[in-house]
């Protein structure tokens, strides 16, 4: 059972706000010094991204547009099924665009290589990954890589910062590991 109060779910905070700032303000830096001259078009995940949307598009110092997608993944709370739905596609056609995946963390891979099959079909000019965190412990598909990570993160279940458990947490500050009993007994696959 989740408690009243977030902070009792978590085990130990890996990143505060501040040191996600500074991540997020690093990851900016790269992109901007990379898509200049481009067409820059962010495509956020929804909704684990919206967090480090809003804050890495602030730090993005070039021209740049936005769109937004949601897609399902059946399974578990904490693990990707690999049957990816999309419940919102983007709102335009992204052919001569250079897109930007913007993904809250790369755990299996599935959800992102369903991601690049599909939107690299639509004939974009060129298409690559941004994830804030990247578990590779835990990668299935092997060959799906992100051009900017965050950070590597080790083998536990993270909450905040737009991550979720169960659709909570995402409104914490920080990044924290989430105590197991939290989970523990929910249904898995
Ligand atoms: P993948 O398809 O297994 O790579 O899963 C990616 C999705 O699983 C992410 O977009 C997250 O929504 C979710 N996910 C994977 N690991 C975590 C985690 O540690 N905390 C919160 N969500 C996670
Ligand atoms: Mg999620």
């Amino acid at each position: 059972m989740a408690s009243t109060s977030m902070l009792d779910d978590i085990k130990e905070v890996l990143f505060t706000k501040e040191q996600m700032s500074e991540t997020v303000k690093r990851m900016g830096e790269e992109i901007t010094r990379d898509y200049e001259g481009k067409n820059l078009l962010l495509v956020s995940i929804l909704k684990g991204s919206v967090i480090i949307m809003a804050d890495l598009m602030r730090e993005i110092k070039i021209p740049a547009e936005i769109d937004f997608m949601a897609v399902s993944s059946y399974g578990s709370d904490v693990k990707t099924s690999g049957t990816v739905k999309i419940l919102k596609d983007l709102d335009r056609d992204i052919a001569g665009y250079d897109i930007l995946i913007v993904e809250d963390i790369l755990d299996s891979g599935k959800t992102l290589s369903y991601l690049m099959d599909i939107l690299s079909a639509r004939n974009p000019s060129s298409i690559k990954i941004c994830t804030l965190f990247d578990k590779p412990d835990r990668r299935e598909v092997k060959d799906i890589k992100a051009d900017y990570v965050g950070n590597i993160v080790p083998d536990e279940f993270i909450v905040g910062y737009g991550l979720d458990y169960n659709q909570k947490y995402r409104n914490l500050p920080f990044v924290g590991i989430l105590k197991k009993k939290v989970y523990e007994g929910s249904v898995s696959e």
